[in-house]
């Protein structure tokens, strides 16, 4: 993703499928503000962003962090410093539903181990976002637990996935 890209981004954040589990205690100029931020940041950026395209047409976006650079998120979520988080979404809705957000995780993971070999990953939607939670069991996401997290601002239930590292030690320091 690129300063260029925030023009499309913001009108995907606009989207109610997208507003409505990204930014349900804030607003789409909030969230774009932060991706900017970290686009600014360069390459050295805790937070990495990716445009997603499918068949060359951008269609959603994701991005990924290591826990470790995140402390009190990842202590709320139970992730050890070496996993990788991250956040995502199809922006255009007239492409739900065909199978292209679950490329999108695969595709994702084959990213986040091109930089780190291995690493495991902990994600946590909202309990209640069947098909984010889809995504992930697809990808080989297994369920950890059911809960609030102390970081989120609401007391909605999340639900934490996690992807063994490939080597199967979740804890493993990559
Ligand atoms: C989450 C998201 C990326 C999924 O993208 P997608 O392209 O629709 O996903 P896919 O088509 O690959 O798979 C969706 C799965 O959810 C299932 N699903 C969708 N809506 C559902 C519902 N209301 N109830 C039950 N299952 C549902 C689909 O049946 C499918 O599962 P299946 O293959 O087992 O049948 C997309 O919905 C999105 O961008 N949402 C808005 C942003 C968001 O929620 N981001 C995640 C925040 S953590």
């Amino acid at each position: 993703m690129t300063l260029a890209d925030l023009t499309t981004v913001g009108n995907w954040l606009r989207q109610p499928h997208v507003a409505r589990w990204w930014t349900p205690e804030s607003t789409a100029e909030q969230a774009l503000e932060t991706l900017r931020a970290h686009l600014e940041e360069g390459a050295g950026a805790a937070t990495k962003l990716c445009l997603v395209s499918i068949d060359g047409q951008p269609a959603g976006w994701c991005q990924w962090y290591r826990w470790g650079d995140y402390p009190a998120e990842a202590t709320a979520v139970d992730a050890q410093d070496g996993e990788v988080g991250a956040d995502y979404a199809i922006g255009n809705a007239d492409l739900l539903g065909c199978g292209f957000g679950t490329a999108m995780i695969a595709a994702l993971i084959s990213e986040v181990r091109r930089h780190h070999p291995g690493a495991g990953m902990v994600i946590a939607p909202e309990a209640a976002n069947v098909p984010s939670r889809r995504i992930l069991e697809k990808n080989g996401f297994r369920l950890e637990s059911v809960r609030p997290l102390a970081t989120e601002r609401h007391d909605r239930p999340m639900a934490v996935y996690r992807l063994a590292s490939a080597d199967g030690d979740s804890a493993s320091q990559r």
